[in-house]
């Protein structure tokens, strides 16, 4: 018998029983090794359909596929012990109907383990939210600036000022009336993202959306410095990645075209002269 109890997994209600205390830190993760490092710091992993744009090099994220979202929702489910994850439903395979929504979330879920699903949307969604939710799929909604929604939308702008900030509150609402356990506040205003947070039992989860909100998301490259195509103006970042990966590999590449590299100091290379 084990002498230490083993730890149970965050599951979708200790998310929602979280509301007003200590905020919930999450971050996107799409591979087992960044998995790792987002489970010994953070409550929630986010297999962000983000995935597309900043490991896959897609202009936006309407072109990830299920079948993405289950490869890399398996990697991160590798990595993981304590956080709990939440993987993306992608652009087309959620909008249509609940029918189709739950056909795919079930796949989602069946195929990687993890425990809940996020799709965008307010009260256009609330049906499938309902749907799903009382069909054993914990869902996590995200209003605001929907990604997915680039094309109508017009780009990445900030959704809910003046008159707008009544439909993003509604959109809220009807979230949660639904089901969701959580919903994401993406490039909302802060006093509306503050209201929202106030008005709402389940907790809200900002990006670009102020402080107030129950917990913050980023996307794990962009606060890492490892994403460089655009910088979201509320993005900080905490380390640059990306930069010291380009002096490494200038660094490897001068040392092999100056014929220094494999040098003594890596053993092989009397083995590789003989
Ligand atoms: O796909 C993603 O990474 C997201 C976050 C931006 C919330 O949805």
């Amino acid at each position: 018998m084990s002498a230490t109890a083993p730890v149970r997994p965050v599951l979708p209600p200790d998310i929602t029983a979280r509301k007003g205390g200590v905020p919930l830190v999450t971050l996107t993760a799409y591979t087992t090794p960044m998995a790792r490092l987002v489970d010994a710091h953070c409550d929630i992993a986010l297999v962000g359909d983000s995935v597309g744009m900043v490991l896959h090099g897609m202009p936006s994220t309407i072109g990830v596929t299920l079948d993405m979202m289950i490869l890399h929702g398996r990697a991160v489910m590798r990595g993981l012990s304590k956080a709990m994850a939440v993987i993306d439903m992608p652009f087309g395979t959620y909008e249509e109907s609940p029918q189709q929504a739950y056909r795919n979330a079930a796949r989602l879920m069946a195929e990687t383990g993890a425990p809940s699903v996020k799709l965008e949307g307010g009260q256009h969604m609330a049906e499938t939210i309902a749907f799903l939710t009382a069909r054993g799929v914990p869902v996590m909604a995200h209003v605001g600036l929907t990604p997915q929604s680039v094309n109508t939308l017009g780009g990445y702008k900030v959704v809910g000022r003046e008159e707008e900030a009544v439909k993003v509150m509604r959109d809220a609402k009807a979230c949660e009336a639904a089901g969701a356990f959580s919903i994401i506040l993406e490039k909302v205003p802060v006093g509306l993202a503050g209201r929202i947070t106030a008005e709402l039992k389940i907790p809200t989860i900002g990006i670009g959306a102020g402080v107030d909100c129950d917990g913050q998301v980023l996307v794990i490259d962009d606060m890492l410095g490892m994403f460089t195509d655009f910088r979201p103006k509320f993005v900080k970042r905490y380390a640059d990645l990306g930069r010291t990966a380009d002096e490494a590999i200038a660094a490897y590449a001068a040392e092999v075209r100056a014929r220094a590299f494999p040098g003594p100091e890596h053993g092989f290379a009397d083995q590789v002269k003989a």
